[in-house]
């Protein structure tokens, strides 16, 4: 079984399909940067133990992240799973995981990076967008593209409905991403 520990920083709908299709894996922990994330909730009711990490309580992202580091350690994690963790990943991390820190993004990158790629994509009025799973690198939504999904946005469709479609395409991928990275399979 191989030690996975999620990043969120706020609904964790990803954290928690992580979690329920786990076979290959196990999330052994969850880390928050966000007191009133709604992960946590789902993490209490998952039973897996949740961290929430305060960055303001640390001088400076080293401090923050060396924090997180001893967590990580005392769980032996071997990945990371940024699920909706909206925060840059520094050296400390990188360094301590280097190739193992995999994220998920909802559009095709490189199209729509950042915190609204959902919305960007939508007011854009794109044909087609998706999901993309990457191994991180130190820019904002870069690094190895590791799986991608294409969604066709319909005539006339919802914000809503893309969303949600969104969202059912993530908590498949990604799972199913992280079982093909531990099992040699990509
Ligand atoms: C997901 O759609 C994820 O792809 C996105 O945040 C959402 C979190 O939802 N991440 C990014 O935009 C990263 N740039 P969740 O909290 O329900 O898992």
């Amino acid at each position: 079984m191989v030690n996975v520990a999620v990043f969120a920083s706020g609904n964790g709908s990803n954290f928690e399909a992580l979690v329920r299709r786990a076979k290959l894996y196990e999330v052994r922990c969850l880390i928050v940067d966000q007191e009133n994330a709604y992960a946590i909730t789902r993490a209490k009711n998952l039973n897996i133990p949740y961290y929430f990490i305060d960055r303001d309580q640390y001088q400076s992202r080293k401090d923050y992240e060396s924090a997180i580091l001893k967590i990580l350690d005392s769980y032996q994690i071997e990945w990371i799973a940024l699920a909706g963790y909206m925060r840059i990943v520094g050296q400390t991390l990188m360094k301590a995981y280097p190739n193992h820190i995999l994220n998920i993004h909802p559009s095709l990158l490189p199209l729509f990076p950042g915190k609204q790629a959902i919305l960007d994509a939508y007011e854009n009025q794109v044909k087609l967008t998706g999901v993309t799973v990457f191994i991180i690198d130190e820019g904002i939504d870069t690094g190895k593209i590791v799986a991608q999904e294409a969604i066709t946005i319909k005539e006339n469709m919802k914000l809503e409905d893309l969303e949600n479609q969104i969202h059912q395409v993530e908590h498949e991928i990604f799972s199913n991403t992280l079982h093909d990275l531990i099992g040699g399979k990509i």
